[in-house]
């Protein structure tokens, strides 16, 4: 793979390097049944050429990302430098697209048990992202936070979503309670689209500081605007090194070669092992501050290519269905199915090469064989063999896996991650030809609940909920 000399994005020193191997996916390792033939590749080089130059013609907005923030990464840096002591507590209000971004950065990149840890916090704020409107675990966030500490980010580009507006209906009120109607703008900040939604019209009135998310960057392409920038700032996360790290990818997914560009290998391999009924995508990562990267690859690779029709509204009912699993935890859950269940899956491993904290296990109970191997290997070895081990089970069964190898996790790193996968689902959404970037199939749903909750416009919506056969009784148990 060749990477671009821009001196403005220098290649990936040794250890800020992500590599892809692919060689388990191919027939030479897989077999002529289970593998892709490299002519296969050959043969879908003429459309990926279609294709690439389609995405440059979009310049679809999450692509800029990395290259036209100066000014919104100052402002962030300056409020988070200025206000992060002010608070013991950072709470995003957000669900979907605008949570799960900010959950992949915090556990990849602090602390394991950085809420419980004040020495690793060294005054930066606890975070909190409930992307969800549990009532239960609400409410006991409520009563666990000390609101006169706490600050919410408020996060909804439509600035309208039913879960997210009404926790901010929810905290506007307890906060109110605590601090008082005359302070309640020190304790929130929204981040929304700059001129339209509900959430924009509440920050003018009520005086929040407000950030905007770029109209051309969809919610789940938003990580690396200040959807995800602010938090990780008030957590202390070096957000310049995220955005360098998305900038050298950028570079190296802007080849038109295939063989040249990681986002399109790995994209038209899953694609055309997709067309073959490997119509399950596996992330695998055998991190576990990677896990949370996996569950928003999840949201990523399901809302943008699960879709019925194509680009010419012909009915398609596409989409390869995402499934996120955890080395080695899921050695113990998922990889019977994996390696014995239909072969209708790919899995994408992460492969972790230096851990941040190690640890060698002590020789103890030297006569007991089953057990006395293990003395002296450190816990990353362990990790890692694991995972090499579960790999070449897999591509023995003739199970196609593909890894990407990351030297560490780091700023840098995450960065070069999240683009890495965003360029590839934008390059299978094109492939498949459909929208990338919308999401109908939510639409039918959210306008139930908003009928049946009585949101003006939404009446007939309410009747079409009703309008339906009654039960049968014998179904139900
Ligand atoms: O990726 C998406 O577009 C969605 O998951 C949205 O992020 C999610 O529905 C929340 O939308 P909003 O940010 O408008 O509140």
């Amino acid at each position: 793979m060749t990477i671009n000399n821009n001196p403005e994005n220098k290649q990936a020193e040794p250890g800020r390097k992500i590599t892809l191997d692919v060689n388990n996916m191919f027939a030479a390792r897989l077999g002529e049944e289970q593998g892709i033939r490299k002519s296969q590749v050959a043969e879908l080089k003429p459309r990926a050429r279609e294709v690439h130059y389609r995405i440059q013609e979009q310049k679809p907005g999450f692509a800029r990302l990395p290259y036209r923030q100066d000014k919104v990464v100052s402002r962030i840096r300056e409020m988070a430098d200025e206000r992060a002591g002010d608070y013991d507590n950072f709470v995003v209000l957000g669900i979907g697209g605008s949570a799960l971004g900010n959950i992949a950065l915090q556990t990849a990149l602090n602390d394991p048990y950085y809420n419980l840890n004040t020495g690793s916090r060294e005054g930066y704020p606890r975070l909190f992202v409930p992307d969800n409107v549990d009532p239960e675990r609400f409410a006991a966030l409520l009563d666990l936070l000390d609101l006169e500490r706490t600050v919410f980010n408020v996060i909804s580009k439509s600035g309208s979503t039913a879960e997210t507006m009404s926790l901010y209906l929810l905290a506007r009120e307890a906060v109110a309670e605590e601090v008082g109607q005359e302070r309640v703008a020190e304790h929130f900040i929204a981040t929304t689209s700059r001129d339209s939604g509900y959430l924009i019209e509440i920050a003018e009135r009520e005086g929040y500081p407000s950030f905007s998310i770029p109209d051309d960057v969809g919610g789940r392409f938003s990580v690396l605007t200040p959807v995800g920038l602010l938090s990780a700032a008030f957590t202390g996360v070096n957000i310049s090194e995220l955005l360098a790290g998305a900038a050298e990818m950028a570079e190296r997914c802007r080849m038109e070669d295939i063989w040249e560009n990681p986002a399109y290998l790995h994209g038209a391999l899953q694609y055309l092992a997709y067309q073959e009924g490997k119509i399950m995508s596996v992330m695998m990562p055998y991190s576990h501050a990677l896990k949370d990267l996996a569950d928003w690859y999840r949201q990523l690779w399901a809302e943008s290519l699960g879709k019925e029709v194509n680009r010419r509204g012909e009915r398609v009912n596409v989409g390869p269905t995402p499934i996120k699993a955890l080395g080695a935890t899921d050695q113990h859950s998922q990889v019977q199915l994996y390696m014995e269940g239909p072969y209708d899956k790919i899995i994408t491993f992460i492969e972790v090469e230096n851990y941040r904290r190690n640890l060698e296990m002590p020789e103890l109970y030297r006569d007991l064989d089953g057990l006395n191997y293990l003395g002296g290997h450190s816990l990353a070895r362990l990790l890692n063999t694991e995972k090499q081990a579960t790999e070449r089970a897999l591509t023995k069964r003739g199970r196609a896996n593909a890894t990407i190898k990351v030297s560490e996790v780091s700023a840098f790193t995450l960065g070069q991650l999240f683009y890495l996968l965003e360029m590839e689902t934008a390059f299978v959404g094109e492939l498949f030809d459909i929208n990338t970037y919308n999401q109908p199939g939510v639409e039918l749903g959210k306008n139930y609940t908003y009928g049946i909750l009585g949101r003006e416009g939404y009446q007939d919506k309410k009747s079409e909920f009703k309008d339906w056969s009654d039960p049968d009784p014998e179904l139900i148990l």
